[in-house]
């Protein structure tokens, strides 16, 4: 190790204001120029129902008021706390399940659904009955219930371009929920998303406002019933939360939760297509969002939630919050957040810690803090909404009908919405549509797999952890394929790697085409955001399948599954044709529909999916999106090739641009918030293998060193590093393969991070940069730390040149920070980057 002399180490000590990221003052108005229209509210006031409301309000203590205001999760609520509570709604989070059984069957949840009910309606204290209100994530289906039919991810419904299908999926999903007794659905998601990087795209109908705002009325009067029918909000019926209000698809760079620059006008014309739409289908509930618009948490954010929402918009059901969202406002911790009601939430989602938030809450009621006047508005609200829905009379006619769940008739609605889906991008040759009396290879790692091609928000929260056992009733796309292809005479072979003999078929020594499925492993929210929209960013295993099978001859076609578009320009000229399947769900026999012929040759069913989001064609070409000036895809919006096109795409796409195009270089960012692709955060520790960080916390062997994550301003938005000293170690963020990021150095870029000492280091601490075996090269930080307040957040940034003068490659990066300490230390990390030409007179430097 080359030990350097720091020259002038200026440390910029600025302290980042971590506690809270986010500003409350908001300087609009409604006025009549606004760019949002002016609504009426969708439905007439009922006057009986407005009377029994303020009956029920004039008999309601305080502490009965505000129980009304929470919801707390099933894991963290039982039946007895909500009687005692009063406590308004319950919910099940993604992979929580009655008796914590993820195999739990429909009359368990139903049981519990009954239990928790009798408890809300239990008069035995002297208190009010007024019923609870269950809700749950049922976005593509009732997706947390095994056996249920799984439905297309909202990308893939974007493309089939068919709202009475929408509605259709809408009303088979409020059936099949209805069996469990469940009576809300915090759906449809009516993001309209700008940066594809973002892992909730999948939950977007469409980047087209047009789209959102037809498909959002379609849902959420598939979910609740139109609102002049006598079925409106009926038996058969749930509650709908349109979500998440608003410009959760906004974010800068696409990323989960944050921080939305959209201008007012593009607020109110593109973020707010959906719920325009769906107030005027009578939508009873609209959920907060995580994200913040300049700045601002919507959670917190009384012009929109109150002037625009409530006012302008005409809402009169209620705002929920979204899991644990008021934490972040301005001022607010998990457990306290009058600041929120104040600014026109009704109820708070607080899954775990409901009791302290209550607590609070009243206090908050009784001292005025939270006026009255506000506190009734939000419950008269909650109690209109629960009366309207008939849950005082609990209207259940579908309650234990378990045959509904994942029933043929829904089954064959998604298979139809997986057929309308697809979107064939290039059928060179003509390849497809395929003849089923041929010997089929099936290849690929999504083949059969039926956690795959249901994504996210599948039986658990990030669809991981899934077998195909726990997906009874439902069908992989090669057993569609199987399926179709013996009934018509051929041979269809799943070989998961594409390897095959002389002995795979029958009467042939080679198949005569090869079908591979693959594509995006599940995921969502927050976990599935990436920085850049490169498919495989670090090995290319899906690339070299391909590549395999093409070698030998053997016509290659995609079925790509995936939740964006991505850039696939390399795996699309290794195919011959190239499908994008999106997340089709438990019924994967849709896409054989679609790619092999009948018996006779004849077509079963056309492509006619068209892509509601643009597909890049280079690497960095994100946002991309349809009227951008220099609007300039690969495949357009609209864009689906069909059996009467002859369009042949050239096969040498451009395969350059791992790296960002000129004058588009954004920050390099390695951890902000979590580790970002390609950069995994690592422990080493003398004389075992690398750890990688996965989970929220990791340790060596002997606890040498221990990462963990830890809250600065957002929720585990940091990681706290503690070093034992039995030896030296360190973490590091390394990429799978050498990145090149020499524009940073040319740029004279700095590497920035904040970070917090909890005591002053004792020995060595050096920060590195690595470029592979031998090529690494750094600094010590000692001094440099201990001129730092311990216990405060602080930004540093260190010249990149400091780590080429020590023989750093920047042209083959593997790792981009290295840390490490001989000692006892702890260290919180957090927002690690490279920014370009970040170099001013608070960066640390070097001499040569
Ligand atoms: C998500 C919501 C979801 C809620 C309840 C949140 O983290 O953002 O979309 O409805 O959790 O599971
Ligand atoms: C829950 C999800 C929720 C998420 C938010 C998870 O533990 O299961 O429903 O959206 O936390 O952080």
């Amino acid at each position: 190790m080359v030990k350097k002399r720091l020259i002038a180490p200026v440390i910029a000590a600025l302290l980042c204001g971590c506690g809270t990221g986010d500003k409350t003052t908001e300087s609009h108005t409604v006025t009549d120029n606004s760019p949002w229209p002016k609504l009426e509210p969708a439905l007439a006031k009922d006057p009986e129902i407005e009377k029994r409301i303020a009956a029920q309000l004039a008999k309601m203590t305080l502490e009965e008021k505000v129980g009304q205001l929470i919801q707390a999760e099933i894991k963290y609520a039982t039946p007895e706390d909500v009687k005692n509570y009063h406590l308004g709604s319950i919910l099940n989070g993604g992979g929580t399940y009655p008796n914590n059984d993820k195999f739990a069957k429909p009359e368990d949840w139903l049981a519990l659904a009954e239990a928790y009910h009798r408890a809300s309606m239990d008069t035995s204290d002297g208190g009010v009955a007024i019923p609870v209100l269950w809700g749950s994530d049922a976005v593509h289906g009732h997706n947390n219930v095994i056996g249920a039919t799984l439905f297309p991810h909202n990308i893939g419904l974007g493309a089939t371009r068919d709202p009475q299908l929408i509605r259709r999926i809408g009303e088979a999903t409020a059936r099949e929920v209805a069996v469990t007794g469940i009576d809300w659905t915090f759906a449809p998601t009516v993001a309209v998303v700008r940066d594809d990087r973002w892992g909730r795209t999948f939950e977007s109908y469409s980047e087209d406002p047009k789209i959102v705002r037809e498909y959002a009325r379609a849902m959420v009067e598939g979910i609740q019933g139109e609102k002049s029918s006598a079925e409106f909000l009926g038996g058969e019926k749930l509650i709908s939360a349109t979500k998440h209000f608003i410009g959760d698809g906004g974010t800068d760079r696409g990323m989960d939760r944050g921080d939305t620059p959209a201008s007012e006008e593009e607020l109110a014309e593109i973020h707010a297509a959906g719920y325009i739409a769906a107030l005027e289908a009578g939508v009873q509930t609209v959920m907060a969002s995580f994200n913040s618009w300049k700045g601002v948490r919507l959670h917190g954010h009384k012009y929109l939630l109150t002037d625009v929402l409530k006012g302008r918009l005409g809402f009169d059901g209620f705002v929920v919050g979204d899991w644990n969202g008021h934490r972040f406002v301005e001022g607010c911790t998990l457990e306290s957040c009058p600041q929120a009601i104040n600014a026109g939430l009704d109820m708070f989602m607080v899954p775990s810690d409901w009791k302290a938030l209550y607590e609070n809450t009243l206090a908050q009621a009784k001292s005025g803090e939270i006026p009255t006047s506000r506190i009734d508005d939000a419950v008269t609200r909650i109690l209109r909404v629960k009366m309207r829905a008939g849950l005082f009379e609990r209207n259940k006619p579908l309650a234990g009908a378990t045959g509904i769940l994942g029933s043929p008739e829904h089954r064959a609605i998604a298979r139809e919405a997986v057929r309308k889906s697809l979107v064939l991008l290039k059928n060179n040759g003509q390849l497809l549509p395929l003849n089923p009396k041929q010997k089929i290879l099936v290849a690929g790692d999504g083949a059969d797999n039926i956690a795959k091609q249901s994504g996210g928000w599948t039986i658990s929260w990030q669809g991981t952890g899934n077998s195909q056992a726990d997906f009874p009733g439902a069908t992989s796309i090669y057993a569609g394929i199987k399926t179709a292809v013996e009934s018509a005479g051929g041979e269809a072979v799943l070989s998961v790697d594409g390897e095959f003999s002389v002995d795979t078929f029958t009467d042939a020594e080679r198949p005569d085409v090869a079908v591979v499925v693959f594509g995006e492993d599940p995921y969502a929210e927050w976990h599935g955001d990436i920085t850049s929209l490169e498919y495989q960013f670090g090995t290319k295993t899906d690339l070299a399948l391909l590549k395999k099978l093409k070698a030998q001859g053997i016509p290659v076609v995609s079925i790509f599954i995936s939740g964006r578009p991505l850039w696939v320009n390399k795996e699309l000229n290794a195919s011959d044709a190239f499908v994008a399947a999106w997340l089709p769900g438990s019924e994967g026999a849709g896409v054989a529909d679609v790619i092999l012929t009948d018996a006779d040759g004849k077509i079963r069913h056309d492509f006619t999916g068209k892509l509601s989001f643009s597909w890049p064609l280079l690497v960095d070409q994100t946002p991309l999106n349809l009227g951008d000036d220099d609007y300039d895809p690969l495949f357009a919006y609209g864009y689906g090739l069909t059996y009467s096109d002859k369009v042949e795409i050239a096969s040498d796409l451009t395969e350059q641009g791992e790296s960002y195009a000129e004058g588009r270089l954004e920050d390099a960012w390695m951890m902000v918030w979590r580790p970002r692709a390609p950069w995994n955060l690592v422990l080493l520790d003398e004389g075992s293998a690398p750890i990688e960080v996965e989970g929220n916390v990791a340790e060596s062997s002997d606890g040498n060193i221990r990462v963990s994550a830890i809250d600065m301003r957002n929720q585990e938005d940091a990681r706290l590093v503690q070093w034992a000293g039995l030896r030296p170690g360190g973490v590091a963020l390394r990429a799978g393969k050498p990145q090149d990021m020499s524009r940073y150095l040319e740029s004279g870029g700095t590497l920035s991070l904040k970070l917090r000492l909890d005591e002053e280091p004792r020995g060595e601490v050096r920060a590195s940069v690595g470029c592979g075996d031998d090529c690494t090269g750094g600094l010590s930080l000692r001094e440099s730390l201990r001129q730092l307040q311990t216990q405060e957040w602080t930004e540093m940034s260190i010249d990149l040149q400091c780590f080429a003068k020590q023989g750093v490659d920047f042209s083959r990066i593997e790792s981009s920070l290295l840390l490490e300490s001989d000692e006892a230390l702890s260290l919180a990390l957090a927002d690690i980057k490279y920014v370009p030409g970040g170099a001013d007179s608070a960066t640390l430097r070097c001499d040569g």
